[in-house]
């Protein structure tokens, strides 16, 4: 389909919502409209391409993509075309990094929320977002076909966090396509096009990357100044890099190469660059020959658990490390650093956004490199201000020091944000209560529904919150919360002896007030794992200077003379006397060989 190319043409926008609250629905709904993909090829969240966001049903990445548009429809050709780029977003909490990134690309935010669920946690998360960076926001009630939509409250919830009338928030069906026609024209209408930022100097924004083994790293990227062609020598302002485009090219939403990108257009370039390592995502690209001044970038993404993670085998360490870098191009929201244990060997220690994260970086690792892994106990971070004068940060729990080396420990908390009805209020609050969590404020909001605001340790919050809520709320609470403070934390470590040895990857740092469950959980279910060796074995808690809870196991009653017939005593005698050689060796340098399946299921909760 041609087109001229006018900046006043180009609207570009992102849909934001709360999980499952209908965005790719909606984005394909966009796609089939505008004749973007073709109807035999269209298949549902079309642009949810990861075999893991569809196998799960959601949106991990985000993904931009171009559409044209006619305004009398794709069959009628009056009035001027226009180029819609679309990026869509995942709504689940643990990747708002994703979408503050798309945010900053774009000059529109359709807003959607779900008619059956009404205005949820994460809903207001967003819109704090895409209102700092003062997007134009077009309020739209989705799911408008279903049964059991409450359209006119749903309004009225959106009236309560967003200054609109009623007759500026859009009805529509992501499924049916109803209202989605009247949704694109508002696009246009309402959301502005991009501006000429400033003079003659050529600058692009990186807002996400792809890797591919012949072009190297490509750059996601939103032009704001001049234009951009293939075989232009380019500068990354903050990073000094050079290198000269190879290809360059929109979104289709496959990638598609064109002779240019002209400001206000988003699309891609592709660099060359083989080291990962080198190219930044915020980082801002110009003409090596008329350098520019560097954007503001992106703030840093926050880690707020870490774990330790090894490849199976040792000798993988080389792939898994490859796969690491490679991984973290395409998110690059999670942290890495090399460490090596006596235990498991050499890994790296991972820092990840929240518990969903972690794991969907895990089995991207297995499917995406073929790399299996050996995770250690995750673990919040902890300032510790040490006796002998100095404070340092710890990542893993075995390095936590000894009670009697610590002064103090802090820990970071989380505000949040709970959004649950009425008749769970109760469960909600004693639920905070029991994390440690203060309360301050709760609110009526919407038509039965009450908004929690409130604190808790993210110690607390990682360990399965979440879940823990939404079954005692019956699946109705949402959720969202933002990092707050460093706070003074009742801490120690908690340690795991296997016959008398700490075992470092089994230490955990927790609670004071919950120290003795703790350690006679963990002491059970090592006992409940661990295979029983030809010697009586302890297993133990130790934490505040003592041992908290023990087990013995008893010894495997192993008749090593069995295979032996008849009454050859003195054979058999000689047989004995080896065994219980062997018994007093291993009593003597106390090491137990523990199998690596042991590892795996102490780390894992329940
Ligand atoms: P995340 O990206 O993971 O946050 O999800 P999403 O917001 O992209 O939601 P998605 O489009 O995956 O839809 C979530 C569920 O709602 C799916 O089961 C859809 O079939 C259903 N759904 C989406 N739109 C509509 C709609 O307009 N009406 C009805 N009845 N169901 C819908």
């Amino acid at each position: 389909m041609p087109y001229k190319f006018v900046m006043d043409n180009i609207r570009n926008f992102v849909i934001i919502a709360h999980i499952d609250h209908g965005k790719s629905t909606l984005a394909d709904r966009f796609l089939e409209l505008t004749g973007t993909i073709e109807k035999r090829k269209m298949r549902e969240q079309f642009l949810d391409q990861m075999e893991l966001e569809r196998e799960r049903g959601i949106t991990i990445k985000m993904q931009p993509v171009r559409m044209l548009w006619h305004p009398g429809g794709p069959e009628r050709s009056e009035g001027p075309d226009y180029i819609l780029n679309l990026i869509d977003t995942p709504g689940h909490v643990d990747f708002a990094y994703e979408v503050s990134r798309a945010l900053a690309a774009v000059e529109g935010a359709i807003l959607l929320v779900d008619a059956t669920q009404g205005v949820e946690a994460q809903t207001i998360s967003v819109l704090d977002l895409a209102r700092e960076l003062k997007l134009k926001i077009i309020p739209v009630v989705n799911k408008i076909d279903s049964a059991g939509a409450r359209i006119e409250k749903t309004k009225e919830e959106i009236q309560k966090i967003l200054n609109v009338r009623p007759d500026e928030i859009i009805e529509a069906s992501g499924k049916t396509g109803q209202g989605v026609h009247g949704l694109l024209e508002a696009v246009i209408e309402r959301v502005p096009p991009p501006e000429q930022k400033s003079g003659p100097s050529c600058r692009a924004l990186i807002f996400d990357f792809d890797y591919s083994v012949h072009q190297g790293v490509i750059a996601y990227v939103r032009i704001f100044d001049g234009v951009f062609k293939k075989g232009d020598e380019i500068k990354l302002v903050q990073s000094g890099v050079k290198f000269e485009t190879q290809e360059i090219g929109i979104f289709k939403p496959a990638r598609s190469p064109t002779s240019e990108l002209q400001a206000g257009e988003i699309g891609y370039i592709a660099t060359n660059i083989k080291d990962p390592a080198s190219v930044k995502i915020g980082d801002t690209m110009t003409l090596a020959s008329r350098p520019a001044m560097a954007f503001g970038g992106y703030r840093e993404p926050q880690p707020v658990v870490w774990t330790s993670v090894y490849p199976l085998k040792e000798d993988d360490f080389s792939d898994f490390k490859k796969a690491i870098l490679r991984l973290h191009l395409s998110d690059t929201s999670f942290s890495y650093e090399e460490e090596s244990s006596s235990v498991l060997g050499r890994g790296m220690r991972l820092g990840f956004l929240g518990m969903l994260h972690l794991e969907i970086v895990i089995e991207r690792l297995r499917r995406e490199f073929g790399v299996n892994v050996t995770a250690a106990s995750p673990t919040v971070a902890y300032e510790i201000k040490l006796k002998d004068g100095q404070s340092r940060i710890i990542f893993a729990p075995s390095e936590f020091p000894d009670e009697h080396e610590v002064v103090s420990v802090k820990e970071r908390w989380v505000r949040f944000r709970l959004i649950v009805p009425m008749e769970y209020l109760s469960a909600g609050l004693q639920l905070i209560q029991a994390r440690e969590g203060s309360i301050f404020n709760t609110d009526s909001f919407g038509e039965n529904r009450i908004i929690i605001q409130a604190e808790m340790p993210i110690r607390e919050l990682m360990r399965d919150f979440f879940d823990e809520i939404k079954s005692a709320t019956s699946g109705y609470a949402s959720f969202s919360y933002e990092l707050g403070d460093w706070r003074e934390a009742s801490v120690t470590r908690l340690d795991i002896l296997v016959h008398g040895e700490r075992v470092p990857a089994f230490s955990r740092v927790v609670s004071r007030s919950r120290v003795e469950r703790e350690a006679k959980d963990a002491v059970e279910k090592l006992y409940s794992i661990m295979p029983r060796e030809l010697f009586a074995m302890k297993l133990q808690a130790q934490g505040l200077g003592r041992i908290i809870a023990s087990r013995t196991m008893p010894a495997l009653k192993k008749d090593v003379t069995g295979y032996l017939y008849g009454g050859d005593r003195t054979r058999k005698m000689k047989l004995w006397q080896k065994q219980k050689k062997g018994k007093k060796r291993l009593k003597e340098f106390g090491r137990v060989n523990i199998p690596h399946e042991v590892f795996i299921k102490m780390i894992r909760r329940g």
